[in-house]
């Protein structure tokens, strides 16, 4: 069975476009890999959270996994934080990482330039970070979207570093794990292509999102003036449209209001309302299984504590084998 390792940053509510893009790929990789999902808390340090946002966002993270169809059962779920094995992993190979090749990583000069006042090191040092999350589980596969593959990439360099310097096979070249043609970009309702809180928190409906907020949402959407003759092409925010609508109605639906735009006969309001219910219909059972989820918090400790203890089994056992590798012995 391959493992499989991935994380997401806790800096809010889950939207739409995490879970086509990510989550839903979690929820089939469960079925037949040995999979640690975790909450990068520590990662998320970077942009400097109050304590009290921290600890809420990485409940709602949390209850959200869960609630999307995160089986603790069978995937093993956790807090970042609470396997500790990955600073020690990160620092250990942080000996052999080059501050030049991090200064180089495209993200980290997207944040200098985006975040000038506060470039701190934990930026700097984020994909080592992300490296030692991978390694720790000697993970195959890595399910990212396009925007982490450099980091992915670096995390086989620092692997293959290590395994060279040390003279051994020990850790695996893990590889980046998308869906290929499955693999989905949601757009903004903003008009934007890409729903993205940190970019615009307008586009995004958020999995928690009441029926009533998603409609009035979907009603505010941007669009356009409507086609003004047949075969005119869409614009982007009419666009966006037909592809959430491709993301969850029925192939019939979308033909319908294609055909409608293609005999300028479309009237957005009514698209937006089909629209709407069918976004509410698709994520009301998520919807509810969350507002009972955020009241379990028992049980919501109880998925942190066990995934946290397999977590860390796992992380013990590479900790252990690098330790004896590079020659940290106990007296
Ligand atoms: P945001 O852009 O809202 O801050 P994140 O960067 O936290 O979202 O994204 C977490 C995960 O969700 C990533 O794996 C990313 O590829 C995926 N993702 C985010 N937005 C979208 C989107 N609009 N369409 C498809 N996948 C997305
Ligand atoms: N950097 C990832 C992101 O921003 C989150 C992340 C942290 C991650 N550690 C990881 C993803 C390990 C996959 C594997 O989306």
């Amino acid at each position: 069975m391959d493992r499989v390792v991935s994380g997401i940053r806790p800096t809010g509510y889950l939207h739409l476009g995490n879970y086509f893009g990510a989550l839903r790929n979690f929820i089939k990789m469960q079925e037949e890999n040995e999979c640690f999902f975790f909450i990068a808390d520590y990662h998320s340090l970077t942009t400097h959270p109050t304590p009290q946002d921290l600890h809420t966002n990485v409940k709602n993270i949390l209850v959200e996994y869960i609630a999307a169809g995160l089986d603790p059962e069978k995937a093993t779920i956790y807090v970042q934080s609470d396997v500790p094995q990955v600073c020690e992993l990160s620092l250990l190979l942080s000996m052999n990482v080059y501050v030049g090749e991090l200064q180089r990583v495209a993200s980290f000069k997207e944040k200098v330039r985006r975040q000038p006042d506060n470039v701190n090191a934990g930026l700097l040092t984020y994909p080592v970070l992300m490296a030692a999350d991978i390694l720790l589980h000697r993970a195959d596969k890595v399910p990212v979207g396009k925007d982490q593959e450099q980091h992915l990439e670096l995390t086989r360099d620092f692997a293959q570093r290590f395994n060279r310097i040390y003279k051994n096979e020990y850790f695996k070249l893990p590889v980046a794990y998308n869906f290929g043609s499955e693999l989905v970009k949601i757009p903004g309702l903003d008009g934007s292509t890409k729903m993205s809180k940190s970019d615009n928190e307008n586009s995004c409906i958020y999995l928690a999102d009441s029926p009533e907020v998603i409609r009035k949402k979907v009603m505010k959407a941007v669009s356009d003036s409507g086609p003004a003759a047949p075969g005119e092409p869409k614009s982007q925010a009419v666009e966006n449209l037909f592809q959430l609508m491709r993301a969850v109605s029925s192939p019939d639906t979308v033909q319908y209001f294609e055909d409608q735009y293609q005999s300028c006969s479309i009237r957005y309001g009514d698209m937006k309302k089909q629209l709407a219910a069918d976004i509410i219909a698709f994520n009301s059972p998520v919807f509810e299984r969350i507002q009972e989820l955020r009241s379990m918090d028992d049980y919501i400790s109880k998925v942190a504590r066990q995934g946290a203890e397999k977590a860390r089994e796992s992380a013990e056992r590479t900790i252990r084998d690098i330790r004896s590798i590079i020659g940290i012995k106990q007296f």
